[in-house]
């Protein structure tokens, strides 16, 4: 593997998919190998489907184990079929979130244990890591009101359903993840104006790896 693999993740709202449409233009114009960027299930159709039975309002029996399965099932099929390609054949790829959000969400959140969910994605993943993650914080109640504000440009799904004390548990996951992972886990604080935030990711990332930009 010789690509470089790039991860966004934080809360509902912090802003990941708002700072990767400005930022992906910006390192492409400074990249000397080709940039992909991939949110999960991305652009595999089994990966699909599985987040379509994840996400169904619907489907409110759902187990929280079935659901970290189903999660970490999704990720593997868009790993082979998307992020592994790319990486071989030594391109960058960013995904919109990854292991970490099942860990923070389903470890956390839906309290089946941190690590019993890291185990089960190392499966997943065949221990595959991000060499870089980017945690754009915003305090719980920040992100939520973003989303409220925001709420007829995105689709009402399950997770939407959730109460305060379960993204504070969310968040609570993330932090310890940040604390855990130093080297590979830099935060940037996402209460910022948005372009303040697309900076302050693009210095993050370009400093890192000093060889593929500029
Ligand atoms: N730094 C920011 N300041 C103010 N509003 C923001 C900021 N970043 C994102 N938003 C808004 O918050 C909402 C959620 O952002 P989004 O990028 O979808 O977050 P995420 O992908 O992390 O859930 C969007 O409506 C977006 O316009
Ligand atoms: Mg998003």
């Amino acid at each position: 593997m010789t690509g470089t693999f790039i991860t966004f993740e934080g809360p509902d709202g912090a802003g990941k998919t708002s700072v990767l449409q400005a930022l992906i233009p910006r390192l492409k114009a400074q990249s000397q190998v080709a940039l992909n960027l991939t949110r999960e299930p991305g652009g595999a159709k089994i990966s699909e489907k599985i987040r379509d039975v994840i996400l169904d309002p619907a489907n409110t029996e759902m187990d929280a184990r079935t659901e970290a399965l189903l999660y970490a099932a999704s990720r593997r099929q868009h790993l082979v079929e998307v992020i592994k390609p790319a990486l071989a054949q030594g391109d960058i790829v960013i995904c919109d979130r990854f292991v970490d959000s099942s860990v923070a969400y389903q470890g956390g959140g839906r309290q089946i244990g941190t690590q019993a969910v890291l185990q089960m994605n190392q499966f997943a993943t065949a221990g595959l890591e991000p060499d870089l993650t980017i945690y754009l914080d915003v305090p719980v109640q920040v992100g939520l009101d973003r989303i409220a504000a925001h709420q007829h440009e995105r689709q009402y799904d399950r997770l939407d359903q959730e109460s305060l004390a379960f993204h504070e548990r969310v968040h609570s996951a993330y932090m310890k993840l940040v604390a855990d992972n130093p080297m590979r886990i830099v935060t940037v604080d996402a209460t910022q104006p948005l372009g303040s935030v697309v900076t302050a990711a693009e210095a993050a990332i370009t400093k890192r790896f000093p060889s593929l930009f500029g």
